[in-house]
């Protein structure tokens, strides 16, 4: 995989729509809607069969990806805002759900994640949240203590409870779009 420099530009995509990629149980992408191809500037086929951090920007805390994993492997659900960079550099921001998926018989079968546009006022509070888990990854040389610590500062700037923070986030931006 080449490393694709981030050009600084923002881009964006429609409140209504979704961006949508289903995985197998490894993470491997197995499904990417047309909305996922247009806003990340991958065709469907460059896509498939890779794992997400394909579209994985600079600026995003270690941190927070170990929460998502340490979740999903718990068999919850997960939101998350996630700033992913486009094919050519861009950078787009999302407000991520993703949930593990499993058969009848309980065996995981993948995961899912629908993306939609956050508020500005929301992706200002991460970009500044972030900042700060950046801050405390950045002189751990060990990625995976890195991640560690950082998902801990997330939790205790969260105040323990990641579900509660972000629910209370994400009714702000439910009663911004209702007005
Ligand atoms: C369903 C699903 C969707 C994901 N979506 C993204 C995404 O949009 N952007 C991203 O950077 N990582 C996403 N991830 C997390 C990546 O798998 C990966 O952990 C992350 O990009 C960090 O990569 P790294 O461990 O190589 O640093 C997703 C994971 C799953 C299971």
């Amino acid at each position: 995989m080449h490393k694709i420099t981030p050009s600084g530009r923002e881009r964006t995509f429609g409140e209504h729509e979704l961006i949508v990629s289903k995985t197998d149980p490894r993470g491997l992408i197995t499904y990417a809607n047309s909305v996922f191809c247009r806003v990340s500037g991958y065709q469907e086929y460059e896509l498939l069969g890779k794992p997400h951090n394909l579209v994985r920007h600079p600026d995003m805390p270690r941190g927070v990806f170990r929460l998502l994993w340490h979740r999903l492997q718990l068999g919850h659900e997960v939101f998350a805002m996630v700033v992913n960079l486009a094919s050519n550099g861009d950078h787009y921001w999302v407000l991520a759900h993703v949930t593990p998926s499993f058969s009848p018989q309980g065996t995981l079968l993948g995961y899912h994640s629908n993306r939609r546009l956050p508020q500005p006022a929301l992706v200002k509070e991460f970009s500044g949240l972030y900042q700060k888990l950046l801050e405390a990854e950045r002189p751990i040389s060990n990625p995976k203590q890195a991640a560690e610590v950082s998902m801990q500062l997330l939790l205790k700037l969260a105040g323990q409870d990641y579900d509660n923070f972000f629910f209370s986030r994400l009714n702000k931006q439910l009663q911004r779009e209702a007005v």
